[in-house]
C-alpha cells in the first residue's frame, strides 16, 4: 500500500517549497520598494470591478452557505473583493496585516451599508481576538503563509458552516519566471501549487471540494503597467522599464497568460 504523507510532513513540505521563493539577499539589496508589496489602490479597483459584476465560484460557494443576514470572516481581506459583493451580508469580520487595505475596505463597506469589524494583524496570530462567523473566505492569501496547517485549522475552528479558499493554480509570481532568468540568471521554483493546499486540507480531515476556471480578468491593462510591476517584483530600478518591455515582447510574454484560479471549500460538521 502507498504510504501517504502525514499532515505534519505536508505542512513542512509546503513551508520548504515556499521558502525557495525567497529573493537572494544580493538582489533584494537593489530593491527600491517592497518586491512582495500589494497596492491598496490597485486592489481597490479589483474590488470595485467585483462589486459592479459579482460573479464566480468563490462568491457562489460563500453565498450558498450564508444564512440571511449571516456573518463572513474574510482573512487577508485586502479591500474586500471576495466578500463585499455578497448580498445578504449581515456582518463582515475583515482580517488583514495591512491597515491601509482595511481602510479602503471600510470606505466601501460604509457606502454599501455593511457593518464591518476590522482586525489588523496576521492570521492565525490574531484568531484569539477575532469573532467567529458563519462562513470564512481567504482569497489569494495562502502563498503568503508559511504555516499553512495552522492557518487552515484556525480558519476552520472559527466558522459555523463553511470555509472557502481562492488561489491561483501555481504561485502568483510564476509568470515572471522568464524575466528572472533574463535579468538575474535565476530559475524560479515550480512548487508549491493549489494541489498541495488541497492535499493538506484533505489530510487535516476536511471534505475538500474544488472548482477551477481561468482568471476572470487580464493581469495587466497595458505593457507599461506590466513593466512597472515587473521592475518592483524583480528589484530592478524603475528606469529599466523599457528594457523589461523589450524583453517581455522578445520572450513572447505579452499579453501575460491568464492564470487558472482554483476555489476550494469544505463544510464544518
Ligand atoms: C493578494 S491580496 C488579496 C486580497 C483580497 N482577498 C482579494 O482577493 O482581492 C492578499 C492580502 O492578504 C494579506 N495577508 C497576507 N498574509 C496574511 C495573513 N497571514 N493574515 C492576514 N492578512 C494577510 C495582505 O496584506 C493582502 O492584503
Amino acid at each position: 500500500m502507498e504510504e501517504r504523507e502525514t499532515p505534519e510532513e505536508l505542512d513542512e513540505r509546503w513551508r520548504a517549497d515556499l521558502s525557495e521563493w525567497g529573493i537572494p539577499a544580493g538582489i533584494a539589496a537593489g530593491a527600491r520598494s517592497d518586491p512582495w508589496g500589494h497596492s491598496p489602490a490597485r486592489f481597490g479597483e479589483r474590488t470595485d470591478r467585483a462589486l459592479a459584476d459579482p460573479e464566480g465560484p468563490t462568491l457562489a460557494r460563500v453565498a450558498e452557505a450564508l444564512p440571511p443576514g449571516g456573518s463572513v470572516l474574510d482573512v487577508g481581506a485586502g479591500t474586500g473583493a471576495a466578500s463585499l459583493p455578497l448580498a445578504r451580508l449581515g456582518e463582515l469580520v475583515a482580517v488583514d496585516t495591512s491597515a491601509a487595505m482595511l481602510a479602503e475596505l471600510e470606505t466601501r463597506a460604509r457606502r454599501l451599508g455593511v457593518p464591518v469589524r476590522p482586525v489588523v494583524g496576521r492570521w492565525p496570530d490574531v484568531a484569539g481576538e477575532t469573532p467567529a462567523a458563519d462562513v470564512a473566505v481567504a482569497a489569494h492569501v495562502v502563498y503568503n503563509v508559511p504555516d499553512l496547517a495552522a492557518f487552515l485549522t484556525a480558519l476552520t475552528g472559527h466558522v459555523r458552516r463553511r470555509v472557502v479558499l481562492e488561489l491561483t493554480h501555481r504561485h502568483p509570481m510564476s509568470w515572471l519566471g522568464p524575466l528572472w532568468a533574463r535579468f538575474h540568471g535565476l530559475i524560479r521554483p515550480e512548487r508549491p501549487g493549489a494541489g498541495d493546499v488541497a492535499e493538506l486540507a484533505r489530510r487535516l480531515g476536511y471534505g475538500v471540494r474544488q472548482e477551477e476556471r481561468p482568471a476572470p480578468l487580464p493581469r495587466f491593462a497595458s505593457l507599461e503597467e506590466m513593466a512597472e510591476s515587473a521592475c518592483r517584483r524583480l528589484c530592478l530600478d524603475p528606469g529599466r522599464a523599457e528594457e523589461v518591455v523589450a524583453a517581455a515582447v522578445e520572450l513572447d510574454m505579452w499579453p501575460v497568460l491568464r492564470d487558472r484560479w482554483v476555489t476550494l471549500w469544505w463544510d464544518v460538521e
